[in-house]
């Protein structure tokens, strides 16, 4: 072995066990500098010595901006899932149950059910070489790129492990991440996650691993499996596990008697309430292996295991009747009208149904008692009816057929759960949607127009579509209701001005789905104009940086609609930008192409908005935090003492604004 390689090698060695003990352990051995610090060095020798990669070094977990897509693999022993049960009852049946069949002392493990998604991993001597999601049980996708970006999951183990293994647990998003996610996604008016399951199942199923690594997942490890186990009890395996690395949850407790079980659940009950991640469930399991192997299995789960579920908080109130929401995309949502209700802490009257199979499912009625429940969700659902004091005449709730605000035939494309108006140029919500979204600020920014006047224009008949906004009259707009004269010229006024929004931002005011702010920044970055945007196919669209196929396909199916394309061209025609300005396009270079910059501290000839564009027009990236990936720090006045000491340790470059502005010349 070369020196080289030998310090490669320590290196990784070091950085891994300073990355176990923050992310699993939760006790820091050194600062996050000195840590950053180790990984620039070893970043910069793999750099340096590309003959010694491994896809299993610390400096992989930031994850590669590659597309990919997931392949499908044949799990080794299939993945089952437990029997429930919901009370104490039921909890002493699968005790005596298994008493009975064993007839023999036995201990339970009783452990938390932790609520994200499953994932199986295999390490080949002491290497993760694969991560695969539960998928149908039998076989499902290989998310080993992802998974290797979630740091409490070891890449490679310690201690005395064996040449082979297969582990699995759950990944988790925490309630923190979960919720700052939320707000962020609120805020992007991207559709909010329902609950952290959704948003850690949806994160590992990202296609760019680099994105992934931004979710700060965490997981937790519960069932070794295999034939050569290191211990011949669950409780053992897991307590080799934890010295192998890996995250294990400490409120496993092995009980000897059905009390004690009954004591942890009570325990849990209200505990769980404190941990920093979901959970749902309590999991019992036989301790002694050669037990559980004569228990054995039926086809769907273990006959030596068993899940109790925590009963949610709920509240039992009538239902008066259901009404249907229209989304902006021209979704349907089915909104439950309760009598109001007070459950945890607030008064409960509406809740989602959130589509016709849930409705189905529940068979519900008019005048039902219903359960509603807030468990982990932000809206409260109905979970459950109570129809033994159903009324004998009750109404069933059928799902409307026909949009509630234009009348079109709903559709339901194969394999959605929802049913859509699809007369998206003429159902009104959808097009007052629209035109709100084209008013607003980041869009527009159309002043005098809000969600009530464009209300009132619309039902006036004055507006249609984003396009007749332009030809709107004053003496029109001073003689609708509560709108005067000086509030009309402030709206014409405003549409006047709209005319020199940039490009980047009418693109973004379409509407196109998926099309936000940051994707029309760069569709218009890269094509330059409308005409060229229209034409360009989905696969063309989608060898864009940073475009996916689901918005190169949403882009393309956009621009085939006659109506869309006859849109664009009456806007066209009353002067409004569809082409990024002749400055920026003289502007543009690939100079800083593969660079990844961040700019600190104040400027004198430019202000930092203007710099990350010059950046971006230049073929650069924009980061906000100094690692080892930084190319060159842009520093200006008054750059703050930790980020000039950091570029400084991590050896990166600093360049003035005057050097930067030559450096694009
Ligand atoms: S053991 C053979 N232990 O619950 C069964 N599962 O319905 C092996 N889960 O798919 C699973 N916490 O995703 C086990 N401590 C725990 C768990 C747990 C959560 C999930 C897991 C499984 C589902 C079973």
């Amino acid at each position: 072995m070369t020196n080289i390689e030998q310090q490669i090698l320590a290196l990784r060695e070091q950085l891994n066990n300073y990355n176990y003990h923050y992310y699993v352990l939760s006790k820091p051995l050194i600062s996050d500098f000195e840590f950053d610090k180790l990984l620039a060095e070893l970043q910069q020798l793999e750099n340096e010595y590309p003959q010694f990669f491994d896809p299993n070094s610390p400096t992989q977990r930031v994850g590669s901006d590659i597309n990919q897509d997931f392949t499908q693999v044949k799990h080794i022993y299939p993945m089952l899932s437990l029997g429930n049960t919901y009370n104490e009852g039921e909890v002493a049946d699968f005790y005596n149950r298994v008493a009975k069949a064993l007839n023999a002392p036995f201990e339970i493990v009783c452990e938390l059910k932790y609520d994200g998604t499953s994932i199986s991993l295999i390490y080949e001597n002491g290497s993760l070489t694969r991560a695969v999601t539960r998928g149908d049980g039998e076989k499902g996708d290989d998310v080993t790129a992802n998974v290797r970006t979630i740091r409490s999951i070891p890449l490679k183990l310690q201690g005395d492990y064996p040449d082979f293994m297969e582990i699995r647990g759950e990944i988790l998003m925490p309630w923190k991440v979960f919720e700052a996610l939320n707000k962020e996604r609120e805020a992007q008016e991207e559709p909010l996650f329902a609950n952290p399951r959704n948003a850690a199942s949806g994160s590992l199923k990202l296609q760019n691993a680099s994105e992934v690594a931004k979710r700060k997942l965490d997981a937790y490890l519960y069932y070794m499996l295999g034939e050569n186990l290191p211990a011949d009890t669950h409780a053992g395996c897991l307590q080799a596990a934890a010295k192998f690395g890996f995250k294990v949850s400490d409120a496993v407790k092995v009980c000897k008697t059905l009390p004690e079980v009954m004591d942890y659940i009570a325990y849990w009950d209200t505990e769980r309430k404190n941990l920093p991640v979901a959970t749902d469930g309590i999991v019992l399991k036989v301790n002694d292996l050669t037990q559980q192997k004569n228990l054995g299995f039926t086809a769907k789960s273990p006959r030596w295991a068993i899940a109790y579920k925590f009963q949610a908080e709920r509240a039992l109130t009538t239902l008066q009747s259901v009404s249907y929401q229209v989304g902006r995309t021209g979704a349907i949502t089915p909104v439950a009208n309760l009598d109001p209700v007070q459950l945890s802490g607030t008064v409960v009257k509406r809740a989602s149904l959130h589509n016709a199979d849930i409705i189905n499912q529940l068979d519900l009625h008019i005048g039902d008692k219903v359960y509603v429940e807030k468990g982990g969700e932000i809206i409260p659902k109905i979970t459950g009816v109570e129809t033994s004091i159903r009324d004998l005449f009750a109404e069933k709730v059928e799902f409307i057929t026909v949009c509630p605000e234009c009348g079109t035939l709903l559709v339901r494309d194969e394999g959605e759960a929802a049913h859509y108006c699809p007369n998206e140029a003429n159902c009104p919500p959808q097009i007052k949607g629209k035109m709100t979204h084209f008013v607003s600020r980041k869009a527009m920014n159309i002043d005098g127009l809000g969600e009530e006047t464009i209300d009132l224009i619309y039902r006036n008949g004055l507006a249609k579509n984003i396009a007749d906004l332009y030809t709107l009259k004053l003496i029109d707009l001073a003689l609708l209701d509560r709108l005067g004269d000086k509030s009309g010229r402030k709206i014409l006024t405003s549409l006047e001005k709209s005319k020199s929004v940039p490009f980047e931002r009418v693109l973004y005011s379409l509407g196109i789905r998926y099309v936000g702010e940051t994707v029309a920044k760069k569709l218009a970055s890269a094509l330059e104009n409308i005409d060229n945007i229209m034409s360009a196919t989905a696969a063309e669209l989608a060898c864009i940086d940073e475009i996916g196929e689901v918005i190169a396909q949403s882009v393309e199916d956009y621009f085939k609609e006659p109506t869309n394309r006859e849109l664009v061209e009456r806007l066209r025609s009353y002067g409004l930008q569809m082409e990024i300005s002749k400055d920026k396009a003289a502007l543009k270079t690939d100079k800083l192409s593969g660079k990844i910059i961040v700019i600190s501290g104040t400027f004198e000839k430019h202000s930092r908005e203007e710099l990350k564009e010059l950046i971006e027009l230049n073929g650069g990236k924009n980061s906000s935090s100094i690692s080892s990936k930084t190319s060159f720090i842009l520093a200006g006045d008054n750059m703050g003492p930790a980020k000039e000491e950091k570029a400084n340790k991590l050896g990166i470059k600093m360049i003035s604004e005057d050097e930067f502005l030559e450096l694009i010349k």
